[in-house]
């Protein structure tokens, strides 16, 4: 047997990150996974075009047809992802929205009714409130802090649950197991987006979901160069998401397969190091005078600090944080404004640390806690906090 049959699949996740999917070129011997910007794929004779076109139909991984379908570069990625979530299948899209409709899309229809949790992204919410309804599917927004709402909000026609497992932007934590619960006691499928938390501090799949989206974008890609999208569970769920996927045309390139193929092997090394950085400034906040509250789940301040206990990696809790500081929007941009090491800016999960005051959330501020030394952030919010004052 090759040293690169070797099954890592029972390995931790440093190594899977590390090991899955790659294996060298077997006419150059590239031990990398090389680019392939390809659009088609060239057959020798029409029979085995044919019997390929056959196959194709089937969704049969690690076939190469037309890049929109499929592409050897992004098939390394699928199956480092698919290590990374438990799954035993994972699509791979543009970005996360892409992500999203996909697995939205291959479980409604006109007529359908789905639930959503009433804090999430942006655009997620723009899909539940505008862009479903004009395909003739029926919305609900609920708050899912209490799983009774869902109960109550379920129909006869009930297909699927959605939400964000850390919501954006006000960190309001699922509780999985229950929900899951729920969901398949009235046939529904359970769809979650654990962007915020990524498959290093939470696997949704294992907590009872069905199906768990990212925008991959975030920690996933982990240095803002790259879109991406990712779909993950059952074969048979990512069966109908390759249809869909494959008619909308939602395909990555394959530089950014790659760029992401670069990024996972350091997945759990980055996540790891922003849960620490974020605890450590989470707790330094906390025992600051000009902030109001902290809202992070790893104090025991929060809300559901107990569930996040029970459903996470033990000792990790992610590198979201928030702040509301005394005072108001004066307060939020002078201490922003004083900050030197993260820039202000939307998205999260990268290396550097980012900042997104809002003002439409009670002026609060929200951190995606980087990689950097934490004693330096430290030090620069505490030098921030001064030239507020001023
Ligand atoms: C929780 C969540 N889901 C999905 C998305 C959309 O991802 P993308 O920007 O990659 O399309 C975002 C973007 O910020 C997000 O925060």
């Amino acid at each position: 047997m090759s040293r690169y049959d070797t099954d890592f699949s029972n390995m931790g996740m440093m190594t899977r990150a590390i090991k899955i999917g790659d294996a060298p070129d077997p006419v150059t011997h590239a031990l990398n996974t090389p680019i392939y910007e390809t659009s088609t794929f060239g057959y020798e004779t029409a029979e085995e075009y044919d019997e390929m076109l056959a196959r194709g139909a089937e969704w049969e991984p690690d076939l190469y047809i037309y890049s929109r379908t499929t592409n050897p570069t992004t098939t390394v990625l699928e199956n480092k992802v698919k290590s990374m979530e438990g799954a035993e299948d994972a699509v791979i899209t543009a970005c996360g929205m892409a992500a999203i409709s996909n697995a939205l899309l291959a479980n409604l229809k006109a007529g359908d009714h789905v639930i959503c949790s009433d804090d999430t992204f942006m655009c997620t919410s723009s899909m539940f409130a505008e862009v479903l309804p004009g395909f003739g599917i029926e919305t609900d927004r609920v708050e899912i802090l209490d799983e009774s709402n869902i109960e109550k909000a379920i129909k006869p026609n009930t297909k699927v649950i959605y939400l964000e497992a850390l919501s954006n932007p006000q960190l309001k934590l699922a509780n999985l197991p229950k929900i899951a619960e729920i969901a398949h006691a009235h046939g529904c499928k359970f769809i979650v987006d654990n962007t915020f938390l990524s498959p290093v501090v939470m696997r949704p799949l294992a907590l009872g979901a069905d199906i768990v989206v990212h925008s991959g974008t975030k920690y996933y890609v982990g240095h803002g160069d790259s879109l991406c999208g990712v779909v993950a569970g059952s074969r048979e769920d990512m069966n109908r998401v390759r249809f869909i996927y494959d008619n909308l045309g939602s395909h990555i390139s394959p530089f950014s397969s790659w760029l992401t193929i670069r990024s996972v092997r350091t997945l759990p090394l980055r996540v790891e190091r922003q849960c620490q950085n974020a605890m450590a400034l989470a707790k330094w906040f906390e025992t600051r005078p000009e902030v109001e509250f902290v809202t992070y789940p790893g104090l025991e301040s929060h809300a559901q600090h107990d569930l996040a206990t029970s459903m996470f990696t033990p000792g990790l809790y992610g590198g979201m944080l928030c702040i509301h500081l005394k005072g108001g929007y004066e307060e939020m941009c002078r201490f922003a404004d004083a900050t030197r090491i993260p820039p202000v800016g939307t998205s999260l999960g990268d290396v550097q640390t980012l900042m997104f005051p809002k003002s439409a959330y009670n002026n609060l501020i929200r951190f995606s806690v980087g990689c950097e030394d934490v004693n330096d952030l430290i030090a620069d919010f505490e030098q921030a906090f001064a030239k507020m004052k001023e």
